[in-house]
Parts: C-alpha cells; structure tokens; sequence
C-alpha cells in the first residue's frame, strides 16, 4: 500500500457498565483519532429533556431508545464508509450486540475495535454517587441495579478483544445482520 493511500477508518464499539468511563474514552477518541463520537444518551437527552431520572427505563422509552441506536449505527456506518472514524458510545453490553456490529463493519471492509472499560463494582458506585451528586438531572442508582447490571453484562472475551473470527449468528436469523435489525429496528438490513 502506498503511503498516500486511506488507511480505512475504524469504528471502535465502547463497551462498559455505567460510570466506567465511556464517555470520557470517546471523547479522547474523538480527539486522538479525529473521530465522529456518537452518543446515545445526548441525543435521549436532548429529545426528551423532560424525563425525570426514571424516565429512561419506561417501555416506551427503551423503545425509542434502540430507534436512536439504530439509526446512529447506520450514520455511524456510512460516516466509515465515508472514510472517518467513528466510536459508537453505547456500552454494548451483550456479546450478540459486539458480534452483530463487528459483522456489519467487516462486509462493508470497515475496522472495528471493541474497546472495553471494566470497572469494579466498589468504584462503580463510588463514581455514579459523585456523579449524581455534581451533576444534576443525573440519575441515583441503587445497589440492586447496579448488583443486576454487572449480573447481565456480557464482558467482551480476548477473542472479541483481539478482533478474532466473529461467531456464528444464533440460529434463526439468516445473517448478523437479520439479527442487528432486530435488536435495533430502525436499523435497515445491510
Ligand atoms: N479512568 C477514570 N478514573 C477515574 N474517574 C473516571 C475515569 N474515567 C471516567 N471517570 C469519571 O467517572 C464518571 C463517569 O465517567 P463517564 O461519564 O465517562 O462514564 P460512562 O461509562 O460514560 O457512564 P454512563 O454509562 O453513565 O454514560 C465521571 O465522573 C468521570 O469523570
Ligand atoms: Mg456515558
């Protein structure tokens, strides 16, 4: 390869529980790689700002939420496809959700980087308390939540880390793109 040629962008999928420091990674992303920082929680907030600290967890509401997620996959695509880096500021919480997007990334011959901030359940809750005390509108998370939470993350294996052979797709859809548009419904088949 020629040193003028692209190098293909990459789209790093941030992957953490809350208070880990996703935000904080994408933002230095979006600095260090001269990336497009896609954040899902600022586009929540700015389109419902009336939500009370409960708000996010109402039915309709995680609906409309995988709705902004998946169209911010698709701009996220097409800005890689475009040539710009991208990070993707979800969390991924589940493995099917890291594959599925690994998937997508390599049938468009995009990179994708899972990058993963572990946190420890301690340091968690010392984090969102001071959170949730500096900030307003932030949300006090109780140790049950944040006890369930850890008990339902699926924390990306080395493989996964590596950007080793994606898995097969779990039986019933036909590509891990049939499975990203059900995850995420306004995300349209690739
Ligand atoms: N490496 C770090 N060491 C110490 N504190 C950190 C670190 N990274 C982030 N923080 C602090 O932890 C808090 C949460 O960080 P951040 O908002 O980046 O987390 P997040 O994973 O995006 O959380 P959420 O899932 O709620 O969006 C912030 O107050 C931030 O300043
Ligand atoms: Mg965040």
């Amino acid at each position: 390869m020629g040193t003028d040629e692209p190098q293909g962008a990459t789209v790093y999928l941030i992957v953490g529980l809350p208070g880990a420091g996703k935000t904080t990674r994408a933002k230095e992303l979006e600095v260090s790689a001269s990336a497009l920082r896609l954040t899902p929680d600022d586009w929540q907030m700015a389109i419902f700002p009336g939500d009370g600290p409960t708000g996010w967890q109402a039915a309709e509401r995680v609906d409309q939420r995988d709705r902004i997620e998946g169209q911010l996959v698709q701009v996220g695509f097409r800005a890689a496809a475009l040539g710009l880096n991208v990070v993707l500021d979800f969390g991924f919480w589940g493995r099917h959700e890291r594959a599925a997007l690994r998937w997508i990334a390599s049938s468009r011959g995009v990179r994708a980087e899972v990058i993963y901030l572990p946190i420890e359940a301690e340091e968690q809750r010392r984090r969102t308390t001071s959170r949730f005390e500096a900030e307003p509108g932030q949300f006090q998370l109780s140790d049950a939540e944040l006890k369930q939470w850890q008990q339902q993350f699926e924390a990306p294996d080395s493989d996964e880390l590596a950007g080793a052979a994606i898995p097969p797709v779990p039986p019933g859809h036909a590509t891990w793109s049939h499975w990203a548009s059900e995850r995420w419904p306004s995300l349209p088949l690739q």
